[in-house]
């Protein structure tokens, strides 16, 4: 079901035994009274998946599906935001079950508190914090995603808006074989040795290494060949993983 998505293995299994599976047998967790997730977090530096694959929940769960990025609730009126906000949860109720999912939600929720942040922000935060709390329960799958988790107001994150959140970190020696395969598998290639280029692609994104087959293939037709490893390991030297340098900072 996860065609095209490499790695992430926890977070796909999460995902299947907590929302997937609930959805399609419904009797057997209601049951136990079980229902699925009232909201969803991803978080973690850029670059590593988070849109992807929620992008992807969105099809294999067929529900109606809305993605909201911050500059489409911002308006010139003050509080218009806050009416946008709750049109949205309403439009999701009316054509439920359905999926919103919020893309960088640390710009739409910030913390509430300091200076920074004006007044009317918080009057949104607040709109945001009713609507979003047990929203499940009327069919809305929330899913936010962000890399600066810290700087979202913290009752959004407490389980009854938010139950579940997850960590999408740079991708494992595995997933990173599964990576290189899956973007090079349609392309003219060569005796790849993907243990050797897995070992040599640690602390890389999954988007820093999609960058890479790319140039590796460029530079293979350039010179009207196949791919080689040297294509791939050369990219990567020209290119170091910005991850690995901010860690250690
Ligand atoms: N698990 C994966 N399998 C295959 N390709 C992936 C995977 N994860 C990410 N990619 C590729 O990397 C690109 C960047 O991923 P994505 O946009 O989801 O990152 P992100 O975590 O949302 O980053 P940001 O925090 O900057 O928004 C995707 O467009 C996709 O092509
Ligand atoms: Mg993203």
């Amino acid at each position: 079901i996860w065609n095209g998505v490499a790695g992430m293995r926890n977070l796909k299994a999460i995902l299947e035994r907590d929302v997937i599976l609930p959805l399609q047998e419904p009797e057997i967790y209601e049951t136990y009274r079980l229902s699925i997730p009232n909201g969803i977090l991803l978080y973690g530096p850029p670059g590593c998946g988070k849109t992807y694959i929620a992008r992807k929940l969105a099809k294999i769960l067929d529900f109606s599906f809305r993605e909201i990025k911050p500059g489409d609730l911002s308006s010139i009126y003050v509080h218009g935001t806050q009416g946008l906000i709750a049109k949205l949860f309403n439009e999701a109720r009316d054509n439920s079950p359905c999926m919103l999912f919020f893309d960088e939600l640390d710009a739409m929720v910030p913390k509430r508190s300091g200076n920074s942040v004006g007044h009317h922000y918080a009057s949104e935060v607040n709109e945001f914090l009713t609507q979003l709390n047990e929203c499940s329960k009327d069919g809305i799958l929330m899913v936010g995603a962000t890399n600066l988790i810290e700087r979202i107001d913290p009752a959004v994150l407490r389980p009854g808006r938010i139950d579940k959140k997850f960590l999408v970190t740079p991708p494992d020696y595995e997933a990173r074989v599964e990576l290189l395969k899956l973007y090079i598998q349609d392309r003219p290639q060569e005796k790849i040795d993907w243990h050797q280029c897995a070992l040599e692609l640690e602390n890389y994104t999954c988007a820093e290494i999609e960058f890479i087959v790319n140039e590796a293939a460029r530079n293979a037709l350039e010179q009207e060949r196949k791919i080689i490893n040297g294509d791939i390991l050369h990219a990567a030297v020209n290119n170091p993983p910005a991850f690995a340098e901010n860690v250690e900072q």
